[in-house]
């Protein structure tokens, strides 16, 4: 048995103004196709077309501000999604725990594939390929990522140096001989530049009982406290919500840092890297959707009414006027009923400059 669990947790001010507090990037139609999130379930959804026996409630773990809209969303795709509710954020390796202890009372070791609620993937039957492959892997008790090929020297990335293969045929994977989480750039450079590394994708694959076991060696403390606010959590309608006093107590640690970085140095559980070969984006910037989007022989995006002359390369996306551009290049322009983005393709990582100066209308 299969389950898909999908991390909702984020706050996304990168892709601000159409990403807000209250709406962040995986609730919004960034790429025009559903919302992230509903793209994110319904992805995992079509592992049933390659025979991985999904269960068909994926667990949804999102923040208490979020889960309204996010259930709203899944009715709209009639899902019945499980909610798990964070009273607070405590980063990733906390809310895979719950979302591994409520498996496991609901229906037992499952394999769970782990999904950030808010990437793009460009070929759904690599990713189901993949995911077959992870699975067979997972259930033998190992924990697996999906690799990207790297395409220049990102740092915010875990980068996964891959050894030894593993499994027969079609299951050929590689052991993780070293996951290191954000290296600095000159560290990520000559990663790129060895052309050995994976990224990291953020997807996991693992049994429910292995991860929990695992994070319980290495992080006693996360464990211990993440046990004792699922314990005492409530179940109602709308979701399972940790107690809040003690899940405010839980530290926070994300997966990456928490159990992969120490699973390359030889844990006890071995880490497989199972190569995704697909186009593949965290859409963490405008300049990123720009990039995972067709583009006319200008090399245009324009998404609304917009209309454009002698503009190049420019992703102009409007919302609710007429957005007009004349002799420009290299711009976002994004607009919204009460607030425009204008900003250059190179610099659409300070937009966050912009959003911390606003924190409060936002
Ligand atoms: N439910 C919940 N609660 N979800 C969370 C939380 C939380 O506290 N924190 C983060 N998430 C969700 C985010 O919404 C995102 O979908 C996913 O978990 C990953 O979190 P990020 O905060 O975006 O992580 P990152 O981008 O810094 O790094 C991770 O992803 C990279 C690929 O995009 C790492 O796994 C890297 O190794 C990886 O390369
Ligand atoms: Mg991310």
């Amino acid at each position: 048995r299969t389950r898909a669990v999908v991390l909702a947790g984020g706050s996304g001010t990168r892709l601000w103004p159409l990403s807000r507090k209250h709406f962040p990037k995986q609730l919004v139609d960034v790429l025009g196709a559903g919302s992230l999130l509903q793209m994110t379930v319904r992805r995992l959804q079509r592992l049933a077309d390659v025979e991985l026996q999904i269960d068909e409630s994926p667990i949804i773990v999102c923040g208490s501000e979020h889960r309204a809209i996010s259930a709203q969303q899944m009715e709209q795709l009639g899902i019945g999604a499980r909610f798990i509710i964070e009273p607070s954020g405590r980063n990733t390796a906390p809310a895979l725990s719950l979302a591994a202890m409520h498996a496991l009372e609901d229906g037992g070791d499952a394999v769970l594939v782990v999904m950030p609620a808010d990437h793009m993937i460009g070929d759904v039957a690599a990713f189901q390929r993949a995911v077959a492959v992870a699975t067979r892997h997972a259930e033998r008790g190992a924990i697996v990522t999906l690799g990207i090929r790297p395409t220049r020297a990102e740092t915010g990335y875990g980068y996964i140096e891959p050894g030894d293969e593993i499994g027969e045929g079609a299951d050929k994977a590689r052991k993780i001989t070293r996951f290191v989480e954000k290296p600095p750039l000159e560290v990520a450079r000559s990663y790129l530049a060895s052309g050995k590394y994976f990224w990291n994708s953020g997807i996991f694959v693992l049994r429910a009982s292995v991860w929990l076991s695992t994070l319980q060696q290495m992080q006693p403390e996360t464990f211990s406290a993440c046990t004792a606010a699922y314990e005492s959590g409530q179940d109602s309608a709308t979701g399972f919500t940790p107690n809040e006093q003690l899940f405010a107590n839980v530290p926070s640690d994300s997966i990456d840092y928490a159990v992969m970085e120490n699973l390359a140095r030889g844990g006890d559980v071995e880490g497989v890297v199972v190569p995704l070969d697909a186009t593949w984006s965290d859409l963490g910037s405008w300049d990123s959707v720009w990039d995972a989007l067709g583009k006319d022989a200008a090399g245009n995006v324009a998404s609304g009414r917009v209309l454009m002359e002698d503009a190049n390369s420019c992703y102009v996306r409007a919302e609710s006027r007429l957005v007009t551009c004349v002799g420009v290049s290299d711009l976002v322009v994004v607009e919204t009923a009460d607030a425009v983005l204008v900003v250059d393709r190179s610099r659409v990582q300070d937009v966050k400059r912009i959003v911390g100066r606003i924190a409060d209308q936002q």
